[in-house]
């Protein structure tokens, strides 16, 4: 008999859209139980490891406007954005900046004691809100602190959450592994809100904690529910080698200049009006253009990279707007940027895609919800401004967390739970992979799986690097990978590696193949056989259902309110 508990709304997922959701549902009601369940204890969430900024208009009075905001967002989406989905980012985050401002978010102030904000990449105005290279540490201190608050928000810790379980048409629990004693849960709840993060461990040269699996998103897939644009991948232009941990953006928004191996700033051929802080894409691509005509520089790791040079900015500034990545250059490189410029290359750094909602972050299920970069409102389109997401992740967090309230209030239905779903599931998760019997090791399998991904579908795309990347990673599920060694009941991180092994092969698929349906450049994707944007046939969302053979494709409508697609120059 499987152990079961209740709730009424479940969170799952601990980084900034899971704790703003139940901070805003613990204040609209204080009748509602809330379990906020997390693979990881909260302060280990991935949220923790933003840096840079969270863009907001905060000062009309000086020039900046939110209607520039709304454009920069668009145009930097390359056109893909849901127009009115953006429009309400841009609209609705600066309250959120007060409102993390009161709760005792430690934002950087300008000489005028006045919030501070730097610039990023393909903004017009510098509204990316900081507290030092840390912003995303603090946000995460500030809503855990404030979630403090509240008696009816618990936190299942080091749970991991495996399946949805519903009845066809509305949302009755989840089921979970409480990790520290290997018990299988079912947990009943009226409403849940998936709030666990990106995928982007499915590539091995990556910004993401090792835990940005996409258990939470597949596990939405295996429900039902629409994966969108998953194709759309950011690469961000400075990884520091040889790990790839993130060099935040700030530093070029300080002024930092990117240099080849002739020392020229090679941004003048690319986007001569923003240099360094032209949008993402562009950077990355300007790169991987340099490192292949041969302007790149080796790394001792026998990779090839770019420079970024920090030493004009001169240590005292270094340590006080950047101390994060000092600290990071110096232990993971042994480097400091006062004295040397640092090695770099884009890296795997957010997934554009998600779990298709619409506006509100509501799901095609009823009574689940999805924010932050779970979810795909399509705010960012093909390719996300730098700042916007921890600005998604809060706003949406507040938007879901108040709706997933109204529809427990309005929906006291009486369904029966359906226990023979949780047997079926608990026999998928122990049977097919706890006691399952295989040669290849896992842990070899999900390096090949991450590297097929980093060779295949990288920065530039084509056709048969795509087909080969697809090809190898049906090979390496069909192996026989899906087993678990160590038995014991306790932390079992072996089990925990296959389950996460288990999801990634199926977003993978779902990446390769949106990819590979997408013939255009647009964004983050970057085809050389097909290196123009195509907006006769391709403005349009990718959809993708789950299906045990493979993927069902469909096409989803952008949303245009006033901004009509024009060719993008920075
Ligand atoms: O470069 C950065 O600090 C990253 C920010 C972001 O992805 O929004």
């Amino acid at each position: 008999m499987t152990d079961s508990i209740e709730y009424d709304l479940l969170i799952v997922g601990s980084g900034l859209a899971g704790l703003r959701a139940a901070i805003a549902a613990a204040k609209k009601s204080s009748k509602i139980k809330i379990a906020v369940i997390s693979k990881v204890q909260v302060m280990r969430s991935h949220s923790v490891s933003a840096e840079g900024g969270t863009a907001a208009v905060l000062f009309e009075e000086e020039g900046d406007t939110i209607e520039s905001h709304i454009y920069d967002t668009i145009k930097g989406s390359d056109f893909l954005a849901d127009q009115d989905v953006a429009e309400r980012l841009c609209r609705e985050i600066p309250n959120e900046i007060y409102q993390l401002e009161h709760w005792g978010m430690p934002w950087s102030r300008r000489e005028d004691g006045r919030i501070g904000q730097r610039m990023f990449g393909g903004y017009s105005y510098a509204r990316a809100t900081y507290a030092s290279d840390k912003v995303g540490f603090f946000e995460m201190q500030t809503l855990y602190d404030t979630c403090q608050k509240f008696d009816n928000i618990e936190f299942l810790n080091e749970w991991f959450a495996t399946s949805i379980v519903h009845d066809g048409q509305r949302f009755l629990g989840i089921t979970a592994i409480e990790l520290s004693s290997g018990t299988f849960y079912s947990i009943k709840g009226k409403a849940l809100i998936i709030a666990a993060g990106g995928a982007g461990r499915i590539y091995s040269y990556s910004t993401y904690g090792l835990s940005s699996t996409p258990d939470g998103i597949d596990m939405a897939y295996r429900a039902g529910m629409a994966l969108k644009d998953m194709e759309f991948v950011q690469f961000h232009p400075t990884g520091i080698l040889p790990s790839g941990i993130l060099i935040t953006e700030g530093a070029r928004g300080e002024g930092a200049y990117l240099l080849n191996n002739e020392n020229e700033r090679f941004m003048k051929r690319y986007a001569a009006s923003k240099m360094e802080l032209a949008p993402r894409d562009i950077v990355s691509r300007a790169i991987m253009t340099e490192i292949n005509e041969g302007r790149g520089f080796d790394n001792e790791t026998g990779v090839k990279c770019m420079k970024l040079d920090l030493r004009h900015l001169g240590d005292s500034l270094i340590k006080e707007k950047l101390g994060a990545i000092r600290e990071i250059s110096l232990k993971f490189s042994g480097i400091d940027p006062a004295q040397e410029p640092l090695e770099i290359r884009p890296v795997c750094h957010y997934m554009m895609g998600g779990i298709h909602t619409n506006i509100d972050g509501a799901t095609e299920l009823q009574g689940v919800w999805a924010a932050g970069e779970a979810a795909c409102n399509s705010v960012h389109g093909s390719n996300r401004l730098g700042a916007n997401s921890t600005s998604e992740c809060i706003l949406w967090g507040k938007i879901t967390g108040e709706l997933a309230v109204d529809y427990i209030t309005n929906n006291q239905h009486m369904t029966p739970f359906p226990h023979h779903l949780v047997d079926a599931e608990e026999t998928r998760i122990y049977d097919g992979i706890f006691r399952g019997h295989g040669d290849a090791n896992p842990y070899e399998v999900r390096q090949e799986l991450t590297d097929t991904l980093n060779e295949k579908a990288y920065v530039y795309r084509n056709e048969s690097d795509m087909v080969a990347g697809l090809k190898k990673i049906r090979e390496l599920k069909n192996k026989t990978w899906k087993h678990v060694d160590d038995k014991d009941k306790e932390y079992n991180t072996n089990f925990t590696n296959v389950m996460e092994l288990d999801s990634m092969f199926r977003v993978a698929e779902v990446v390769l193949i949106g990819a590979i349906h997408r013939k255009e450049s647009r964004g983050s994707h970057a085809r050389t056989d097909f290196p123009k944007r195509d907006d006769t046939n391709f403005l349009h969302h990718t959809l993708a259902y789950y299906d045990p053979t493979e993927p069902i494709m469909k096409k989803h409508p952008v949303t245009i309110t006033n901004y009509k697609p024009v060719e993008r120059k920075y």
